[in-house]
């Protein structure tokens, strides 16, 4: 494989993708990388150490036909109007797209390797050339709850979510700083008078939450001192999207041969980009916690068990402490009183790396072997 085409390289998953990519010098096993635009064709295209030609015309269909690979964080609306013309035309390279559109498609795989490495193997083998990131929260969760799902022990799962600003867009993190900002700013004479009533303090912050001045034009309602129990479109069966890709998009990745139910609620809340998720696991049998902690700190490279106490979980296991690393603690292990085969267990992740990303820069060095 010669050429490989970057598609939407410079937004935030893109750029995340970049900062890995450089960080871990994948672009000398690309003999010939490729950057488009759909906006500055003919600009410059971005230091990766080397020369390179300037930004293609990510919508020259005859260009991307050029290319072995095709590496997409442009969204989307762009795979929709662009990936089937490609193949249309009889274009047999890999199409690696961190968009949704193509996931539960079957000649499209999900790629997390760590957890699913003999599925896209598998698929390689048998000529599958879609490749696609999974939905954040769900690769959070099988990243750091793979080792009870390899196990078999996995009879159920519910997941309540916990979803950073960054999963909703650039804008939105921006957003939730400005809503920070605003709700502070709206009571700085009161914070910095410590004889301020608070029950006064508390009304003006709820009181300009819930005017038409607060900024919420992208989350649509105020996120920071609040949270929103919604992510995503609203489906028939009461499900939020978000909700619903938990059961589908897991079970794809693992490759079951039986539906292994995930279901739970899911809800953004005020933290930048790291996915936070309380499960509760029915396990088949009742396995004692330290062979629960076993299995899942074994599972791969990245997730760490927390042990179950205070200090450590508030030091190790929250957003503050995992944003902008690879690390997956996995921690609040513990029976829950329902039963011994019910485990609560809480993780956190990076959703624009392991979420986002990671799983993108490592399925493209596999496939360029
Ligand atoms: N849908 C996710 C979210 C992000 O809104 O947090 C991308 O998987």
């Amino acid at each position: 494989m010669q050429k490989v085409g970057f598609i939407g390289w410079r937004g935030m998953v893109g750029s995340v993708l970049m900062e890995r990519m450089r960080a871990e010098n994948d672009f000398a096993h690309i003999a010939e990388p490729v950057f488009f635009s759909t906006s500055n064709a003919g600009g410059a295209a971005p230091d990766i150490g080397r020369e390179l030609p300037p930004l293609g015309d990510a919508y020259d269909i005859d260009a991307l036909a050029e290319l072995d690979a095709i590496v997409s964080c442009q969204g989307g609306d762009y795979t929709k109007e662009i990936f089937p013309t490609l193949r249309e035309q009889g274009w047999k390279g890999y199409w690696i797209d961190a968009a949704s559109s193509l996931r539960m498609e079957d000649d499209a795989i999900i790629v997390l390797d760590p957890v699913n490495r003999d599925v896209i193997d598998r698929g390689i083998d048998a000529g599958v050339k879609n490749f696609i990131g999974g939905n954040c929260t769900v690769s959070l969760m099988l990243m750091g709850l793979g080792g009870l799902f390899k196990a078999g022990l996995v009879e159920w799962v519910s997941a309540m979510t916990y979803q950073a600003a960054s999963g909703a867009g650039a804008k939105n993190m921006r957003e939730l700083i400005s809503q920070m900002g605003a709700i502070r700013d709206g009571v700085a004479g009161e914070l910095a008078d410590p004889a301020s009533a608070i029950l006064e303090l508390d009304r003006k912050v709820a009181e300009n939450m819930r005017s038409g001045d607060f900024p919420s034009a992208e989350f649509g309602a105020p996120l920071a001192g609040s949270l929103l129990p919604w992510i995503d479109t609203q489906l028939e069966n009461g499900q939020s999207r978000e909700e619903w890709k938990a059961q589908v998009e897991a079970n794809k990745i693992l490759g079951t041969d039986s539906t292994i139910p995930v279901d739970g609620t899911c809800v953004r809340i005020g933290a930048m980009r790291c996915h936070s998720q309380a499960f509760t696991v029915k396990l088949k049998k009742d396995v004692p916690v330290s062979e629960v902690e076993q299995l899942i700190g074994a599972a791969n490279d990245w997730v760490k068990v927390v042990p179950n106490e205070r200090e450590a979980s508030l030091q190790q296991l929250t957003p503050t402490a995992v944003t902008g690393k690879l690390d997956i603690p996995v921690g609040r292990l513990r029976k829950l009183n329902i039963g011994p085969e019910y485990l609560s267990a809480f993780t956190v992740g990076d959703q624009l790396l392991w979420g986002a990303a990671e799983p993108l820069r490592r399925v493209l060095l596999i496939l360029l072997g």
